[in-house]
């Protein structure tokens, strides 16, 4: 029976904290809806526990830290990305932070692909039609119309396993394929897609060839139908790519005016204001989005704009969630319980302590030799 370790969770997180009480541990777990105050957050830090499991709403930097020298031994995130964890910060306290990758790759790009199939062809905007009793006949192109995703060309902007799970379900659908990463590229992959290419077109399963290639952003930006964003947020001094507001006025003008967006990576990525602006002055065709600047997303928002309704799909930060993927405590399968399986791994010190070999901690660099 390892020793018994206090974990505060900022958020009930289901039936994998049923293997911390199992373990003995002792758990406190915020029991309201929303996020808890920052203040308590640092109250619970500094009343001296081991473990602080977290979700994306939660702000942990150098004041989090602080509260926990001494006895924070591990910041676990439900969530793959962690730009709410100050990373600097983490590795100056050398605290340990885990995340739950993988295991959400496969929900989140079939709902950006969703996303995709929903924008081109209208489905909210033919459902309203439906339900509003405002379907009077059948008519071959009124009151509208859908474009098809099918054949058409997509841009994977970010080729992370994220990006590479969107390419194969587009590759499902046929479509031509520009991949665009800022920082790196996985030829391998792409190499595998185009062998199936050609083996569906070999075999009859597909008419005619389509093409997966690596192409700058630039070319990306012009010569794509539908834009699929998976890049990590990095703001400017974070990276030598930054990430930040990569979606913005110049680059939203470079796209085709028949052409959509798609974001389920993060909200700053993509210029809020710029892409009101683009549906409202149609430099674009569509855009939905599953992320924002400030979420949820403020009820003033320009992306609310009637008159852009039609265009624009909003969903509540949603691609991950899907019953097993958010849930399930086998930590092969589900956020929980692999959120659960990193915190376990750094406080029972699993992998003989050396965290550098834990597979679920993000700040390896703070703890080489
Ligand atoms: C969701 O956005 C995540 O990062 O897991």
């Amino acid at each position: 029976m390892p020793r018994k370790f206090h974990v505060f969770a900022t958020s009930d997180i289901g039936e994998a904290l049923d293997v911390l009480r199992q373990r003995g541990y002792e758990l406190e777990v915020y029991a309201k809806s929303e996020a808890p105050p920052q203040a308590l957050i640092i109250e619970k830090v500094k009343s001296g526990i081991d473990g602080l499991i977290t979700t994306l709403r939660d702000q942990i930097d150098a004041e989090v830290f602080e509260a926990g020298k001494g006895h924070l031994k591990v910041v676990a995130q439900m969530a793959v990305g962690f730009d709410n964890i100050n990373r600097a910060d983490a590795n100056r306290y050398k605290i340990p932070f885990t995340h739950t990758a993988d295991v959400l790759t496969e929900a989140t790009a079939e709902f950006a692909f969703f996303m995709m199939g929903a924008l081109a062809r209208r489905m909210w905007t033919a459902e309203h039609l439906t339900r509003e009793n405002k379907w009077s006949y059948w008519h071959p192109y009124l009151p509208f119309l859908g474009d098809e995703v099918t054949g058409k060309t997509v841009a994977i902007i970010g080729t992370g396993r994220i990006g590479l799970a969107m390419i194969k379900k587009c590759n499902g659908f046929d479509m031509n394929i520009l991949c665009y990463d800022p920082a790196y590229q996985n030829h391998e992959y792409v190499d595998a897609i185009q062998e199936v290419k050609d083996l569906r077109l070999a075999r009859g399963i597909t008419k005619g060839k389509t093409w997966i290639k690596y192409v700058s952003f630039e070319e990306a930006l012009r010569d794509a139908d539908f834009i699929s964003v998976h890049v990590p947020l990095l703001r400017e001094g974070e990276s030598n790519t930054p990430t930040y507001h990569l979606f913005n006025e110049r680059t939203l003008r470079m796209m085709k005016p028949t052409a959509f967006l798609v974001n389920t990576s993060r909200g700053p990525v993509v210029d809020e204001i710029a892409l009101a602006r683009a549906l409202r002055e149609k430099w674009i065709a569509g855009a939905a989005l599953d992320v924002y600047e400030k979420e949820p997303l403020p009820a003033d928002s320009p992306l609310r704009d009637p008159v852009i309704e039609d265009r624009c799909r909003l969903y509540p930060h949603f691609a991950s969630a899907a019953r097993i993927t958010r849930l399930s405590k086998d930590p092969n399968k589900g956020m929980a319980g692999r959120c659960v399986q990193g915190l376990i791994d750094v406080l029972e010190g699993n992998y003989g302590s050396d965290i550098t070999k834990m597979p679920y901690v993000v700040n390896k660099e703070a703890f080489g030799k």
